[in-house]
């Protein structure tokens, strides 16, 4: 008896933890979503408002559809907390470097997340993660060209863009939290995730290195074998909270 209810709460646990966490990323792609969306509104220029357009969209889908599943597995009408919504989303993007910079970072901080709950055994969010991984791998490299176009011009551009990635460099590795996160963990033990946060920070790092490591803005990336990489600012668990999922210093 005394097995069976422990099984039962942690089952309720790791469904929790999943709520919890896919409500964040929900949360802040939808608040992701609306700034692009100002961003192409005001800055209209030719092919990139078309793109942007389109991603604003993709977007907004991938918040619906993940408010609509937790509101399926909770059985409850889900209202997203804004406290979940990463600090930089929150404040207005002036320009292309630092939707360039958010969109590289936290764009790919949620794809390795998501791209780690593909062993979920439900038919039903595996093909929403294969389409969101789509739909991101043409994201990336819509951000990734525009790093590089940016790191090439020089001058503003390039001051801008680094700037920005170094101020949400440390808000993409973190959300991940600390080696031993209670959320991400329950999510491991109940089989939703196949990784660790170091392990999901590791795939990050690799994730993005191709990019960060051609613009050569010295920013803090370290190879640790062969096409594994690493995150090598120092994250101060002291100011981690477990809220907002943020480093409070953010
Ligand atoms: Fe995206």
């Amino acid at each position: 008896m005394y097995i069976e209810q422990n099984g039962m709460c942690e089952v309720k646990q790791s469904y929790d933890a999943l709520v919890s966490l896919l409500g964040y990323v929900a949360a802040n792609k939808d608040v992701f979503s609306d700034c692009i969306d100002l961003y192409s509104r005001e800055n209209a220029f030719g092919v990139t408002r078309t793109v942007l357009r389109r991603m604003v969209w993709e977007e907004s889908s991938q918040a619906i559809w993940l408010e609509r599943y937790i509101g399926n597995v909770t059985g409850a009408r889900i209202t997203l907390s804004s406290d979940s919504v990463s600090q930089v989303l929150r404040s207005s993007i002036a320009s292309l470097a630092q939707i360039t910079a958010i969109g590289l970072l936290y764009d790919s901080s949620y794809t390795v997340f998501m791209a780690s709950l593909l062993h979920m055994s439900s038919e039903e969010v595996s093909q929403f993660i294969w389409q969101t991984l789509q739909s991101e791998s043409r994201h990336y490299r819509f951000f990734s060209e525009w790093a590089l176009r940016l790191a090439k011009e020089g001058g503003d551009s390039v001051k801008d863009l680094r700037a920005s990635l170094l101020a949400n460099w440390a808000g993409a590795f973190a959300w991940y939290g600390p080696p031993e996160d209670l959320e991400m963990e329950q999510l491991r033990a109940a089989g939703y995730m196949d990784a660790t946060p170091d392990i999901l920070r590791q795939r990050l790092a690799s994730h993005i290195a191709p990019v960060i490591t051609a613009m050569r803005l010295r920013l803090p990336l370290i190879r640790r074998r062969g096409n594994v990489w690493d995150n090598d600012l120092p994250l101060d668990w002291r100011l981690w909270n477990t809220v907002t999922r943020t480093l409070m210093a953010e």
